[in-house]
């Protein structure tokens, strides 16, 4: 296997808080790769850095051969990187049909004189987007909520639409920032399938952020655990699970 995205000595700080420092790190095509660490240890800011919303300080980022920071985060999302947020970021006023939708946005290659005269050829695409719409819906069981209005959904459920949105996209990296956190255990479940699922038919390369050390541990190849914005500890769930400096970090957290 192949790296698909390498993160090498990546340092961000906010004044005087080192969010990111130093960090290093390789994600695999075809593998799920998780992030732990307790609150605040710099895991969103890791995507942040990857979806191009923050200038890194130091360090760099590739993506298949592609240097990141030569590029905005419209045009790492035209890379085939996609992303769900921890604070779920859907249109509340729009259907999850449309919420999808938006998600096809990076692959519209019409232009609007094109749109306008409603070419043939935006008939094929504007089918293309509806297949690729209708397949996410399928296969996150979507079907009952496609016409409804986002803002009266359960939270459960807006959180399966924004994994549908980034889906939509059709991304080769899917970045996801704590999957499961504010779900059921029925719901986690389901979500762990679909992870699996994303991985091993879809073939897609998944970066995740998660809290629950079941979910990682049943969807993970391999885990990094951070503290302070830096590496802890790497490897297998089962060793990063086990490692001494990891065990304290969490305790130490705890008991703080
Ligand atoms: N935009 C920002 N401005 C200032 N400080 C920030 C900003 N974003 C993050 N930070 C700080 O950077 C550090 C890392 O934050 P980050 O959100 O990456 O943590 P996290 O590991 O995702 O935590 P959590 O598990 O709570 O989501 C924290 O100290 C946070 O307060
Ligand atoms: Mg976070």
């Amino acid at each position: 296997m192949s790296n698909l995205l390498e993160i090498k000595n990546a340092t961000l700080k906010f004044g005087g808080v080192t969010a990111v420092n130093d960090l290093t790190f390789s994600v695999e095509e075809g593998e799920v790769y998780a992030i732990v660490g307790p609150n605040g240890a710099g895991k969103s800011t890791v995507f942040n850095l990857i979806s191009r919303f923050y200038d890194p300080y130091a360090g760099s980022i590739n993506f298949d051969g592609n240097n990141l920071l030569d590029r905005n985060a419209d045009a790492v999302a035209d890379l085939g990187i996609a992303r769900t947020f921890q604070n779920i970021e859907l249109f509340d006023h729009a259907t999850v049909l449309q919420n999808l939708l938006v998600g096809r946005h990076r692959h519209r290659s019409t232009n609007l004189l094109q749109e306008a005269l409603f070419t043939s050829k935006v008939r094929r695409e504007e089918k293309r987007h509806r297949e690729a719409v209708e397949e996410v819906i399928d296969f996150l069981d979507l079907q009952p909520y496609r016409d409804k209005m986002i803002a009266g959904l359960p939270y459960g459920v807006r959180k399966v639409v924004e994994l549908g949105r980034a889906l939509a996209s059709g991304p080769r990296l899917l970045l996801l920032d704590e999957p499961a956190s504010g779900l059921s255990v029925e719901e986690t479940q389901d979500m762990r399938w679909w992870i699996d699922d994303i991985r091993k038919q879809m073939g897609i390369t998944v970066l995740m952020v998660e809290h629950d050390m079941g979910l990682v541990s049943g969807v993970s190849d391999r885990v990094l655990a951070l503290a302070d914005g830096a590496k802890l500890a790497e490897g297998t769930p089962a060793q990063v699970q086990s490692d001494p400096a990891v065990i304290e970090a969490y305790l130490g957290a705890g008991a703080a």
